[in-house]
Order: structure tokens, then sequence, then C-alpha cells
């Protein structure tokens, strides 16, 4: 067995979860306790009881086929961004309630009953409900980054740049340069940017795997990443994973391009004319392509859709001026030619 670099107190689960959250004097009276599924970088466990809560460990060896690994103490920034977001979008974030930094553990509110991943729910069939989602959480997350605006007392809590650069530029941009996917040429430009721009509050993982959607309902979860950054980030990270899905789901492809319109107008609205159609689509092809080939590839894709997510994302990244149009799936636009 490998051991981390990164000491890692003993692993969650749902008795010792109990254990935490009595001991916190939340009320489990007769709860129940459950590992949750879903995510590859934590263990969560729901608790049903008097009150409904979810208790997240962060882990150091992420749950991904190849080796990496992350410093478990991102778990406080994920405190502290949480907390944030919540205070500027109080409907949207769960309320944190307690957090036990030498076990890297967080306990905070659950989502209601019924409440789905919105990747599910895309992945199921994408549909008009979705566009208002995407501009729903398009002005969410521009009224992050609008109320963080070069603040500079938060440009120092939330100096995190060890976390998004083992997270993110590493496994994705970085990865894609060593394997010889996209040149350095071409990514040193985005990594630059990304690694230098200090302007908001930046979640750094907005993928629909991480908003919780009930009927009416969303919630944005899973703020580890977030760091004082480019906002372009969190705009091309969304785009990117809708885009990604339109070559899995053709079909639906306008669909999810109307939502990730709307997300872009809704975004707009908030947070006006901070970033550029240019630098998104950029971003965004990079992301995708980084969800072939980099160490956190897309699971549901397959071997030629995630072939010609690739080749549509060099494509853009090699345009000198790409379209938000060339992100989209191939079939798609072949019809509207
Ligand atoms: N507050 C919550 N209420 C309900 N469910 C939650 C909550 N927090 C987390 N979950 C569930 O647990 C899953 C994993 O949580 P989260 O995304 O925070 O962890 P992660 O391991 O960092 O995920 P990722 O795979 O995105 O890295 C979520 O996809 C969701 O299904
Ligand atoms: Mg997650």
């Amino acid at each position: 067995m490998s051991t981390s670099v990164f000491g890692q107190p003993s692993r969650l689960d749902p008795e010792s979860a109990r254990g935490i959250v009595s001991a916190l004097g939340i009320d489990v009276d007769a709860a129940r306790a459950r590992l949750l599924t879903g995510g590859v970088s934590s263990v969560v466990v729901a608790i049903d009881g008097a009150r409904a809560v979810v208790v997240k460990q962060a882990l150091a060896h992420l749950d991904v086929a190849t080796v990496w690994e992350a410093d478990p103490s991102r778990s406080q920034t994920e405190v502290a961004a949480l907390h944030l977001f919540h205070s500027i979008t109080p409907n949207h974030v769960p309320d944190v309630l307690a957090s036990v930094p030498d076990r890297h553990v967080i306990v905070m509110e659950r989502a209601p009953r019924g409440w789905r991943d919105w990747r599910a729910v895309l992945l199921a069939r994408p549909g008009p409900a979705d566009v208002d989602r995407g501009r729903a959480l398009g002005r969410i997350v521009g009224s992050w980054h609008a109320a963080t605006w070069k603040d500079d007392r938060l440009r120092s809590a939330f100096d995190r740049e060890t976390a998004f650069d083992q997270l993110r530029l590493d496994p994705f941009h970085r990865e894609l340069i060593r394997r010889g996917v996209v040149s350095a040429d071409v990514l040193a430009p985005l990594i630059d940017q990304l690694a230098h721009t200090r302007e908001c509050v930046v979640h750094g993982d907005l993928s629909p795997k991480n908003v919780l959607v009930g009927d009416p309902g969303m919630w944005v979860i899973d703020a580890e990443v977030a760091h004082f950054g480019a906002a372009v980030f969190d705009v091309a990270f969304l785009v990117a994973h809708l885009a990604v899905k339109s070559f899995h789901l053709p079909d639906s492809s306008h669909v999810l391009r109307a939502v990730a319109h709307a997300f872009r107008e809704g975004y707009e609205e908030a947070n006006p004319q901070r970033v550029t159609a240019g630098d998104i689509v950029r971003h965004a092809a990079a992301i995708m392509a980084a969800r072939v080939h980099g160490k956190s590839p897309a699971a549901y894709l397959g071997a030629s859709e995630a072939a010609l997510v690739a080749s549509t994302a060099r494509e853009a990244l090699g345009a000198p001026d790409p379209e938000f149009e060339m992100l989209w799936n191939a079939t798609d636009r072949r019809d509207r030619r």
C-alpha cells in the first residue's frame, strides 16, 4: 500500500461520522448514517436525524486511475468559501454547521430529499427547465464574482495557489502538455493567465456534478478549490462540461448549447463586462481537452466521442479568434451548415 506525502487521519465512515456529529452537539438522536457515493476526492456520509446533515472528509489520495495527491487541508478552504458564498447567496449554498480541521472534516446542511446532482439530470435528458437552471447558476456565480471583485481582504484570505495548481493547472493543463496532446506554446499563455490573474473569489470546480437541483431549488457545493483568481475559469469550466456532454448526447446538443448561452447571460447580468467571449472559448477548449486526456477524464464518454471532443478542443485552441459555436458537437454543426 502506498503512503501519502500528506498525513491522513483515520478515514471517515458512517459510525465515526455519527460520533463526530454528536460530539459537536448536533442532535443525531436515532439518526441513520450512510456513505454517499459520487465524490472522487472525499468521503461523504449522509446523516438523517433531527436534522439532515452531511459530513465530508477531504482525501489525500484521489480515487482516480492515475496517481493524484492533494493536500487535504483544502478542507479549510472549502469551509471559508462555503461561508462566503452562503453569505452572498444564502439560498444557493449549504450552511456549514461545524468543522474539525485536524481531521479535514466539514459538517454541513444536507440538500432536501429528492434533490439530484445536475449532471445526472442532464445526462438523463436536458430540457427547458435546465435552460432556466443555467441562467440561475450564471446569476449565482456572477454575484459571487461581483461581490468579491478586487477585494483585497479576500485576496489574502483566498490566496490558495497551491490547491489550484495541484487540483487544476497540473492535472488538467500541464498534463496535456506532458502527454503531447496540446503544445506548450498554446497552453502556456492560458496557464499564465490562470496562475497570475487576481480578480475575485473563484469556485474552481463549477461542474454540473457540484450543482444539486430540486424542483425548484439549486445549491452549489464542493468549494475546496476556491481561490482568488481569474473569473473566466468558473465560466469556462461550466461551459466546457456542458459542451463535452453534447458529444455524448448529440440529439440534445442544441439544448445544452442553450443552457450554456443562458448561463453566460445570467452571469453577464450579475457581473457585466468582466469576461470576454474569446477567453471563455479558449479556456473552455483547454478544459475540454483535459476532460479527455487529463488525469480525471469524463467517465461517460465513449472512445469515438472522446476523440471528437479532443479534436474539437484542439481546433478551437488553434483558431486565432475562436467562436463559442465551435465548441459543440460536430454532428450538430454539420446539421447547421
Ligand atoms: N450538502 C450536501 N447535501 C446533499 N448531498 C451532498 C452534499 N454535499 C455533498 N453531497 C453529495 O456527495 C457528493 C460528493 O460531494 P462533493 O462534491 O462535495 O465531494 P468531492 O469528493 O469533493 O467531489 P468531486 O468528485 O466533485 O471531487 C456530491 O456529488 C453529492 O451527491
Ligand atoms: Mg463534487
